[in-house]
């Protein structure tokens, strides 16, 4: 079994960004520019949002933070992003979900200019993208591919389950892995809470990504032998054996489902750190989209 390094794979990602943004700098060429938008202050947010603004510095990025209160309204969050549509220093920026529950979530996304659209959220992007045209890709489906592509996993005609269909990970998710690509040319097959008789189809699979948020519902009698483990969740599961009162767990029961997988992620050290580096090589595309 091998695990799926994604915080060593992230370091390399970088590593190489980093690279290239010396070289910008050398140059005299402007430095790729990510701000985020974050209303609100749920736990989990804040920590996501605050790991995307370290990765900026330690890559040479600039990065702004705009740290809005939980009673923004719909239409100050709107005028906010107005101003990064139109702000020339602003390369990309990302609006942290989930946001509060008066804000519309679709409206918000539609305001983000599709050219600034790092997350890959705004309905032109996912056209382009469904439609092989060149876009900006979601973060984490994007750290999927390439983990899998720089481990050398064999996609091509698989059978790939992916569980959950939401906008950011699942779905985009199998769009992806059945195009034309590298890490793609495979069956994929999309399992979700209305599934019947689930575990017939994750039995049958030779690659699955678990991203349905319930956490270690993928158990080891669930898996064939060999089969490519790809855990995108993470949530924190009561545990007074820690310190800090609770431990993070995957959507997989990594204990289990390991004994039997060729090749797995871990949660945490899995897809997470991979979705941060994504984010910033989505950044650096969009500077030199603008340059
Ligand atoms: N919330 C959970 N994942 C993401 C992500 O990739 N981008 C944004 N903006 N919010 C998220």
């Amino acid at each position: 079994m091998i695990i799926l390094d994604g915080k060593k794979v992230s370091n390399d990602i970088k590593d190489e960004i980093a690279a290239q943004v010396a070289i910008m700098k050398s140059k005299g060429e402007k430095v790729p520019h990510l701000a985020a938008v974050l209303v609100g202050t749920d736990g989990a947010s804040m920590t996501y949002v605050g790991a995307k603004v370290k990765a900026c510095e330690r890559i040479g990025f600039e990065s702004t933070l705009i740290d809005l209160p939980e009673e923004t309204t719909e239409q100050e969050l709107l005028s906010h992003i107005h101003n990064l549509n139109n702000n020339d220093d602003i390369d990309g920026f990302i609006v942290q979900l989930p946001l509060p529950k008066h804000i519309d979530e679709q409206k918000v996304l539609m305001a983000v200019d599709p050219d600034k659209d790092v997350d890959g959220f705004h309905p032109t992007n996912v056209g382009r993208m469904t439609l092989d045209l060149p876009s900006f890709l979601p973060a984490t489906p994007f750290g999927i591919l390439e983990l899998l592509e720089r481990y050398n996993v064999e996609t091509s005609g698989k059978h790939v389950v992916v569980m959950g269909r939401s906008h950011i990970v699942g779905r985009p998710m199998s769009i992806l892995m059945s195009q034309k690509r590298n890490a793609g040319n495979a069956t994929v097959t999309v399992v979700h809470s209305r599934t019947q008789n689930l575990a017939e189809f994750t039995r049958d699979a030779d690659i699955i990504v678990a991203a349905i948020g319930i956490s270690e519902f993928l158990k080891g009698d669930m898996v064939k032998d060999g089969v490519v483990i790809i855990d995108v969740g993470i949530t924190r599961v009561p545990d007074d054996t820690k310190k800090r009162g609770y431990r993070l767990a995957g959507d997989v029961d990594f204990e289990s489902v390991s004994k039997k997988a060729s090749f797995i992620t871990p949660v945490p050290g899995g897809v997470g750190p991979m979705t941060i580096a994504m984010l910033l090589k989505n950044t650096l595309l969009a500077r030199e989209m603008r340059s």
